[in-house]
């Protein structure tokens, strides 16, 4: 028999983790598809010395490490090309492709990215190379006449992003200037602040899967995700379905999430270089059972049928959409195409079909059992201070319960 094995790389998360293993022996340790049966075994991944040329019993691997850890990073690389390892995500781009160079291309793709510049960072590396360098080539520059044609409010933040850290919102120059002293050493973007916005929305991509959530920044964690459905009309759920689709076919993500914001009609995305999306279940809660199943279907459809691993980009027939004289609507429908071209979405869900037609329905049995009960209780009692926990885990039981009633109706 076809043996079939997914790895799960791991930090300290353990409530994805644990649904997606139950979820997967829920399902059964087989699957067929094509007349041909693969056995499946999930298992999470030990952290050791490796030879670079050592043989894997990985097929597909989930990573959520490989972000800040670097030891593991280099073992999927070595995983990646040496033993043709299918990864979610590909280190390759994702470390080579921060939130600056995602800008760049969504912008060249004709996306609508806010105003942004890139300036110099505050503080110098204290080298007398750097010094000399500065004296013979910097410009000066005065930081408050960019601001002004960027316009108030902006937002000052790290070019390579990530996790809302050194992100400032300005309002005026004074606090452009203490934003700027505060940055230090750290490469910095002015951006133009949309403010008034209509709404939030945030993506979440596997695969050709993507659900598009309200979402209120504003709000502590586990209040930012909102059940709200015709938020965005069909057209602009449209768009930002596509947008994300087609940022992660084009840099060969699979499960990232898109933040874009609609103001007075136009979506505007601002943050689509997550190589590790919260999926967490106090902040999804709802929408965890989507992303669970969501995630386990991938996996399987890409280890299943042993689709390759997509380690380098092809952005030239992007860029002739691009650069066609094509309206915005025509060019997001062409590059859908390619995203769904990339994804293989026709085959994907005809595997769906033939190989996991029960997949709906265990998710829903399994989000009412004990098991997944305790994942909730476990993981509320490991995020929240003792006096909260019976508030929140009627809070998070309600939601699942909510899914439950909607999904079954
Ligand atoms: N141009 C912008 N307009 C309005 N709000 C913004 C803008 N840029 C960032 N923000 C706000 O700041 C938050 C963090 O910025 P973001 O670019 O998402 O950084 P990170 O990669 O750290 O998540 C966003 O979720 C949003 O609330
Ligand atoms: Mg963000």
């Amino acid at each position: 028999m076809n043996q079939r094995k997914i790895g799960l790389l791991l930090g300290d998360e353990e409530d994805w983790p644990t649904a997606f293993e139950a979820l997967a022996r829920w399902m059964g340790s087989t699957l067929t598809y094509r007349g041909e049966t693969a056995q499946i075994e999930v298992e999470r991944i030990r952290i050791h010395p490796f030879q670079l040329s050592a043989p894997t019993s990985y097929n597909l691997v989930i990573d959520r490490l490989a972000y800040w850890h670097y030891q593991p990073r280099e073992w999927l690389k070595k995983a990646a090309l040496v033993n043709g390892v299918y990864l979610l995500n590909n280190p390759f781009t994702f470390q080579s492709m921060e939130k600056h160079s995602a800008y760049c291309a969504m912008l060249r793709l004709g996306l609508h990215i806010p105003d942004t510049w890139l300036i110099p960072p505050k503080a110098a590396p204290d080298t007398e190379k750097y010094r000399r360098t500065a004296v013979k080539y910097h410009d000066l520059f005065n930081l408050p006449d960019i601001a002004n044609e960027i316009g108030y409010p902006l937002f000052m933040k790290p070019f390579d992003g990530g996790g809302w850290r050194g992100v400032s919102s300005v309002a005026d120059e004074a606090e452009l200037i203490k934003a700027y002293d505060e940055s230090g050493q750290m490469l910095m973007h002015l951006q133009a602040g949309l403010d008034n916005f209509d709404v939030f929305v945030r993506s979440l991509a596997i695969g050709p899967q993507v659900i598009s959530l309200f979402y209120d920044p504003e709000q502590p964690q586990h209040g930012r995700y909102q059940i709200r459905h015709d938020f965005l009309s069909a057209e602009k759920g449209r768009e930002a379905r596509i947008i994300t689709k087609v940022i992660n076919a084009f840099f060969r993500w699979d499960f990232n999430s898109c933040e874009a914001i609609l103001k007075n009609d136009i979506l505007w995305p601002i943050d689509f270089a997550n190589a590790c999306p919260d999926i967490a279940i106090t902040s999804l809660h709802y929408y965890f059972p989507w992303a669970i199943k969501s995630l386990l279907a991938w996996s399987l459809f890409c280890t299943v049928t042993r689709r390759p691993m997509h380690i380098t980009m092809d952005i030239a027939p992007y860029f002739a959409i691009a650069d066609s004289d094509l309206s915005y609507e025509d060019k997001l429908t062409e590059y859908e195409k390619l995203a769904d071209a990339h994804f293989q979405t026709e085959e994907f869900n005809a595997f769906k079909a033939e190989a996991l037609p029960q997949l709906d329905e265990v998710m829903w049995r399994l989000a009412q059992s004990e098991e997944f009960d305790h994942i909730l209780v476990q993981t509320v009692q490991t995020t929240f201070p003792p006096h909260e926990h019976e508030q929140y885990i009627a809070h998070y039981r309600g939601l699942l319960r909510h899914w439950v009633e909607a999904e079954g109706g």
